[in-house]
C-alpha cells in the first residue's frame, strides 16, 4: 500500500482503479466530477497511456475537462458522443438499491444528463457514502439565477407535504458571492436530514418553477464500487445483484502519484 496515500485517499484511489478495470478498448467514457472522479481520470489516464486504449471522455464539468486534458485524454462534447458506453462518477450518498445523491461538487446537471445517456453508470466512493436512508447529506438543486428566492419559497413549500424531516434550503456561497454552476445557475441545498421516499421527491422537486435539476439519481446507478483504507473494494450490481470483494495492488511508484 502506498505511504503516500491517507487512507480515504486509498479508499478513492482503489476504487477508482477497480473501476477503471471495466473499461474497454473504443469505449466513449461520461468523467464524473469531484476528488474520487479525479482519481478516476488519473487511473484511466494511465491505462490509456500503458495500453494504447483508443479512448474519449466526455467531462461532467469544467474542472474535469481540464484535468482529463491536461493528462491526455481526448475529450469530446456530449452531442459529438450522442450516447456513451459507461460513465464513471462519485456521490455524496447512496442507498442498498443504489440510489443516489449527488452534487456536492456543485455538478449534478452535467453529470445527470452525461450518466442517463450511458449504457452503464458506475459509482466510486468511500464507505462512508452508503447510508440506510438518503437524506443526511444536504441535497442540491440547480435553480436559474432569475427570481431565485421565488424558487427557494416554491421550493420549501413543496416540501412541506413530502416525507422528509427537515424543509430548509440555504443558497450555496461562494466566499460572498453565490457559487455559479457551469451553466451559470446557482445551487440551493436541501437540509432534509431523511428522504422518506426520494422517488417521489425527485418528481416534485422538477415541478417547482426555476429549478432545472435535483441531485436525486434515481434508477441511474448500476455499479458502485467502494473503496476500503486497505486497499480492500467491494463491488455491488443492482443488474445481476451480485456483491463481490477483492483487493487492489498497487505499487508505490504508479505514476498517477507523481503529481502528487
Ligand atoms: C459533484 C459530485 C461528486 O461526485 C460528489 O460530490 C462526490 O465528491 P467527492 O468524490 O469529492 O467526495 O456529485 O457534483
Amino acid at each position: 500500500m502506498s505511504e503516500t496515500l491517507s487512507p480515504i485517499d486509498t479508499a478513492k484511489f482503489v476504487a477508482a482503479k477497480q473501476a477503471v478495470g471495466f473499461v474497454e478498448d473504443g469505449m466513449k467514457l461520461g468523467l464524473g466530477t469531484g476528488s474520487t472522479a479525479a482519481w478516476m481520470v488519473r487511473c484511466l489516464a494511465e491505462r490509456i497511456r500503458e495500453e494504447g486504449l483508443n479512448i474519449v471522455g466526455v467531462p461532467t464539468s469544467t474542472r474535469t475537462a481540464e484535468l482529463a486534458r491536461s493528462l491526455g485524454i481526448k475529450v469530446i462534447s456530449l452531442d459529438e458522443a450522442k450516447w456513451l458506453d459507461m460513465t464513471i462518477d462519485g456521490a455524496d450518498e447512496f442507498d442498498d438499491e443504489l440510489n443516489l445523491i449527488k452534487g456536492g461538487g456543485g455538478a449534478l446537471l452535467q453529470e445527470k444528463i452525461v450518466a442517463t445517456a450511458s449504457d452503464q453508470m458506475v459509482v466510486i466512493s468511500d464507505a462512508s457514502k452508503s447510508v440506510e436512508t438518503l437524506g443526511a447529506f444536504p441535497l442540491p438543486v440547480e435553480v436559474i439565477p432569475f427570481g431565485w428566492q421565488t424558487s427557494k419559497a416554491l421550493l420549501e413549500e413543496a416540501l412541506n407535504s413530502m416525507d422528509v424531516l427537515g424543509q430548509s434550503a440555504t443558497l450555496r456561497m461562494n466566499g460572498e458571492a453565490p457559487y455559479v454552476t457551469d451553466e451559470g445557475n446557482h445551487i440551493l441545498d436541501l437540509h432534509l436530514q431523511r428522504i422518506g421516499n426520494a422517488r417521489q421527491l425527485a418528481l416534485v422537486l422538477n415541478q417547482v418553477p426555476g429549478l432545472v435539476e435535483n441531485g436525486l439519481f434515481i434508477d441511474i446507478c448500476d455499479k458502485v464500487v467502494i473503496g476500503h483504507g486497505d486497499g480492500r473494494v467491494e463491488v455491488r450490481d443492482i443488474i445481476t445483484g451480485e456483491n463481490t470483494e477483492g483487493m487492489v495492488e498497487f505499487a508505490d511508484t504508479d505514476n498517477i502519484f507523481a503529481d502528487l
